[in-house]
């Protein structure tokens, strides 16, 4: 009984120490993980500035923080199975010495004293067992706990197309009403009550200077980021009330980074519509200004793409970004800078390719390009986060200094 309580009591005290460091422990593989992994896929900046060794460095640095976490859990995990075991050869050594003792003063026989020690050590091994086990689970537990919260955040709702957005036309498409963004961690506000509203069947060109707020705007739209105050509306509906499926299903977004999974170049089109034949696909190919590239390549549909999509050059990597908005069928669609890295000939084909297949839908463009520019009925100008101005093509093309100026070409 002394012993169970003793043995049980030291599993406690070192189990809540062991929790404590074990989610250290997580914390720091899960940072040496991802250090791997940023390493690995951006190991082309490492050679396009020789800067292999400060990239090794930062490794080296987070595996050695890896390292002592791991050694701290060992060593207390190690601390409390070497009480655990002098608790259990003590108590063992004690009765058994107790029966010797009785057996060389002829108080006992040796059969007794076998009998002793097998109770004693019948006893003590479930007693350690059930021990262990119950850290074991503990511990178990708070790892799975972590798991699932994590899980849970990154996961979108399961309810998918749980709610239809009405696509009343006496609505705005889109509507912003004075929303505002900080970014997570930042002290300046990225957007700062904007607010704008774009009809049913609209061509709006959002543009502005590097840094205004454009592909905020966009992030805010498509909920990669919640607006700090104000709101948003699709089709009426306040997109917080959108389930995150149904509205990456009505609004195609081609964003400024593209995205390169490293696999088939058919996986990388079938992502944005799984049943997708190849017909279809190519024919995506061809919208996009990229007929000839399943021909140019070694296994066609399907080639791998290298990592981060190596093997495509700037243009065609936005130029897949746009043959998978083509398999989509949105309601609305935004392009942020997705034709930037295409000369001018092939950028107007392929907006013009657009502008026809989504006929009648709402198209928002975010460029700073005069040649795009056109595109729009509207142009809403951002600057420092706010709405600077909106208005048609030639209204602001007399009034507006950036717009002057990038017509002009002396801006950027
Ligand atoms: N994930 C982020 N975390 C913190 N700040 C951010 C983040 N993304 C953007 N910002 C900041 O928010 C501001 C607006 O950035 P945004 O990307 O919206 O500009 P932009 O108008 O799209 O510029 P560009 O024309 O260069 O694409 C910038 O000051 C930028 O540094
Ligand atoms: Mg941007």
């Amino acid at each position: 009984m002394i012993y169970a309580v003793l043995f049980l009591t030291n599993n406690a005290i070192q189990g809540r120490r062991l929790m404590q460091l074990r989610d250290g422990l997580m914390e720091a593989g899960r940072k040496s993980y991802a250090t791997l992994s940023d390493s690995i896929s951006n190991i082309a900046v490492a050679r396009q500035y020789n800067g292999y060794d400060f990239l090794l460095s930062r490794y080296r640095a987070v595996l050695d923080e890896d390292r002592h976490a791991q050694g701290r859990y060992w060593a207390v995990s190690l601390q409390m199975q070497i009480i655990n075991a002098l608790l259990f050869v003590g108590f063992f050594g004690v009765s058994f010495g107790v029966a010797l003792y009785g057996v060389v003063h002829g108080e006992r026989s040796v059969g007794s004293m076998v009998l002793v020690g097998a109770y004693t050590l019948t006893l003590l091994a479930p007693i350690e067992g059930l021990g262990n086990m119950l850290t074991e689970i503990t511990q178990s537990l708070r790892t799975f706990g972590v798991f699932m919260d994590k899980l849970e955040s990154v996961r979108p709702s399961s309810r998918r197309h749980a709610e239809v957005v009405p696509m009343s036309s006496f609505q705005p498409a889109i509507e912003f009403d004075d929303v505002s963004l900080i970014y997570p961690g930042a002290t300046v506000p990225a957007l700062r009550g904007i607010s704008f509203s774009i009809a049913p069947g609209q061509q709006v060109v959002i543009t502005g200077p590097s840094g205004a707020g454009k592909t905020s705007i966009i992030k805010a739209l498509t909920r990669q980021y919640s607006p700090g105050t104000g709101s948003i509306r699709l089709f009426g509906q306040d997109i917080a009330t959108i389930d995150v499926r149904t509205l990456s299903d009505r609004v195609g977004y081609v964003s400024q980074e593209v995205l390169i999974l490293k696999d088939t170049l058919r996986f990388n089109l079938k992502i944005a519509r799984a049943e997708a034949s190849d017909e279809e696909i190519l024919h995506s190919l061809e919208k996009a200004g990229l007929g000839d590239l399943v021909p140019s390549l070694p296994a066609g549909l399907d080639t791998i793409l290298g990592n981060r999509g190596a093997t495509l050059s700037g243009g065609q990597r936005q130029r897949l970004a746009l043959a998978r908005l083509f398999l989509r069928k949105p309601d609305v669609v935004v392009i942020d800078e997705g034709t930037a890295a295409l000369d001018i000939v092939t950028e107007q084909r392929v907006l013009e390719e657009c502008l026809t297949t989504f006929d009648g839908k709402t198209i928002v463009i975010v460029t700073h390009r005069p040649s795009a520019m056109v595109l729009g009925d509207t142009l809403i100008v951002v600057q420092d986060g706010r709405v600077e101005d909106s208005g048609k093509h030639d209204e602001l093309r007399s009034r507006n200094g950036f717009l002057s100026r990038v017509l002009s070409g002396a801006a950027s």
